[in-house]
Formats: structure tokens, C-alpha cells, sequence
């Protein structure tokens, strides 16, 4: 369903696009044609991953904590672009704690990176594109088939839904995220503006599970919990990334899909009878349970 057009004319910045999964979608965006520049807060970082994204990939170095350092970043790539088109929100910071440990300190690193960063990039680019309708036409606010101008695209995650023990800044801060891509996805229509997110579940990359999974012994329990019994490869969640920034999703706003394996439905009362006993046995077990009729 992808070719070298899918993205074509699309410019688009991956946030935290040096490593992991941002950097895979990066390299998809480019592969299906699009302009991608990325940014991060390491020089050295960002350099290898254009060098892996190819010509014409550009960086950026910036903290999307600071929004002046975010508006120069997209200062920057207006003069090199012209527009931006879209935005993956993909930056964030992560780490187990039990929360009754947490610092006020702690909390904020990481509600600083992914809340305010997501708002610091989202109004710098949602503003740009206002500014321009503003400007071109004095009906700008003016609702009901407004042609797509942007795509906003936020990376946030399964436990946005239902929290989660021991990444308390983590579920807020996404949680949050999620609140603006549905509050945005309504005001900015108006635009053409689209929001949308991605529910990512377990992707074993470097820096997530560096800081996420403490041995070996809990992945191999983490695994098996996962109903298709593996875990996510960056190339899945770049296609869906990119099936969402292109035209072919045009109409869907507000959404969040979820990409886990079907993790995230674990919870539903007899589902874990699949973990803890092979098939056979557990149809002998409901065999026996079975209430013969008189
Ligand atoms: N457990 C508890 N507290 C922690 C912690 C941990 N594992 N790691 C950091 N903190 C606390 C620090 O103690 C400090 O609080 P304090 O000043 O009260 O002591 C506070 O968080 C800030 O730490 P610092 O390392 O100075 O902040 P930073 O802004 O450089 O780093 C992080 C922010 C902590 C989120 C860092 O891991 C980061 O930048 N990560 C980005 C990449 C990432 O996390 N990727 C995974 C995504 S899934």
C-alpha cells in the first residue's frame, strides 16, 4: 500500500528522532518520500541517524523543554522548507520508581519533556500554519471542509488509558497528551489541522528498555503476557505512523490507535487461564467443570 509518493510533498520533524522508534519512522517518512528533518538534545546522536535517514534528512539540537530553543528549531526548517506539514511528538523520558520515592524534581523531567514538549512543539507549529491561513484569507475561521493544512501525530501509550504502577510521571504526562490531541483535534479543525495518536505497547528498543526492564527473567514473564507472544518491531509502528501522517488517513481526527500485540486487553477476568496452562489442558480442565444433563 506504501510507495516512493506515499509521502511526497510532506515535510515532517520527528522529535527524538536520533534513536529508537522516532528514528525509525524518520527513516519509513524518507524512505516513502518525504522531507524529515529530526531533533534531539545530542549533536553526535543526530548526525549518525541522518547518515542512516539519507539525503536531505536534517537536524536540528534541541531541548523541547525550552520553547524559545523550539521556535528557532522551526524557524530553522521554515527557511530551509518553506512549510512544515507534519509533526511526530515522539520525544520522552521514562524511568521506574516506586512513586512514594519520587522528587518533585523527578516528576517534572519527565512531565517537562513529554507534556510541555509536546504543547512547546504543537503551538509552534500549529501557530505557524494559522498565521499563514490568517494572513492568505479573512475566513479562516470559518468551520466545515477545510482542506488538510497539517498533521500532528503524538506518541503516547497503553497505560494513557489505564495508568500504571511505577511510572507515574510517565502515565500523567501521556495522559495528558492524549487530552491535547482530542482537545486540538476538534478546535483545530477549523484549520486543517489533524491530531492523532499512536498507543504503543512493548517495542524493545535501547533506550526504552534500558531504563524499563530491570532482567532478563521479568522480559521473559513480560513476553509472555502479550496475547501474540512477541514483541513489536519499530518497522510495524513506522508503517502506522505513516499510513496516519499520509493523505490516506485524511479523515481520521482524534483518534489513538493502539499497537501492542493485544496487550493491553489482558486484563479481561479468564484471560491469563492462556499463560498458565497449555491449550489441551485447558480444555480438559472446562471438560471436567462440565455439568453433565440429567
Ligand atoms: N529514579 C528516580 N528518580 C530519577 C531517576 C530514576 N531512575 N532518574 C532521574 N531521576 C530524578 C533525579 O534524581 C532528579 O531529581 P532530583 O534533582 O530531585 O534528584 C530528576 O529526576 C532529574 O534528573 P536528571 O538526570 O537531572 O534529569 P534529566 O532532565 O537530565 O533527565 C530523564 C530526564 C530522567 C527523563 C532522563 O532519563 C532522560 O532524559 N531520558 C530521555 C530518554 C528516555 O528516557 N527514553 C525512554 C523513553 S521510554
Amino acid at each position: 500500500m506504501f510507495d516512493k509518493t506515499t509521502l511526497s510533498d510532506k515535510h515532517i520533524l520527528v522529535t527524538g528522532g536520533g534513536s529508537g522508534l522516532g528514528l525509525a519512522m524518520a527513516q519509513q517518512f524518507h524512505e516513502l518520500g518525504a522531507q524529515v528533518a529530526i531533533c534531539g538534545r545530542t549533536e553526535s546522536k543526530l548526525i549518525d541517524a541522518c547518515n542512516l535517514i539519507g539525503e536531505g534528512s536534517l537536524y536540528y539540537v534541541c531541548d523541547v523543554r525550552e520553547a524559545a530553543n523550539v521556535a528557532s528549531m522551526f524557524d530553522y526548517l521554515t527557511e530551509k522548507w518553506g512549510q512544515i506539514d507534519g509533526l511526530v511528538n515522539n520525544a520522552a523520558g521514562n524511568f521506574l520508581a516506586a512513586s512514594e520515592d519520587l522528587s518533585p524534581n523527578a516528576f517534572s523531567s519527565v512531565v517537562d519533556i513529554v507534556l510541555k514538549g509536546t504543547f512547546n512543539c504543537t503551538l509552534e507549529f500549529g501557530n505557524r500554519i494559522i498565521r499563514k491561513l490568517i494572513t492568505e484569507s479573512n475566513n479562516y475561521a470559518k468551520t466545515g471542509n477545510s482542506p488538510i493544512r497539517g498533521n500532528i501525530l503524538n506518541i503516547v501509550t497503553t497505560y494513557t488509558e489505564t495508568g500504571s504502577s511505577f511510572v507515574l510521571p510517565s502515565a500523567c504526562a501521556k495522559a495528558g497528551v492524549l487530552a491535547m490531541t482530542n482537545s486540538l483535534a476538534v478546535e483545530w479543525s477549523t484549520y486543517g489541522i489533524r491530531l492523532n495518536a499512536i498507543a504503543p505497547g512493548p517495542f524493545p528498543t535501547e533506550g526504552a528498555w534500558s531504563r524499563l526492564m530491570p532482567d532478563p527473567s521479568i522480559e521473559e514473564a513480560y513476553q509472555r503476557g502479550i496475547p501474540l507472544g512477541r514483541y513489536g518491531m519499530p518497522i510495524e509502528l513506522a508503517n502506522l505512523a505513516s499510513f496516519l501522517m499520509s493523505p490516506m488517513a485524511d479523515y481520521i481526527q482524534g483518534g489513538c490507535i493502539t499497537i501492542d500485540g493485544g496487550e493491553r486487553l489482558m486484563a479481561g477476568q479468564f484471560n491469563r487461564f492462556v499463560q498458565w496452562m497449555p491449550r489441551p489442558m485447558i480444555k480438559q480442565a472446562f471438560g471436567a467443570m462440565k455439568r453433565s444433563k440429567k
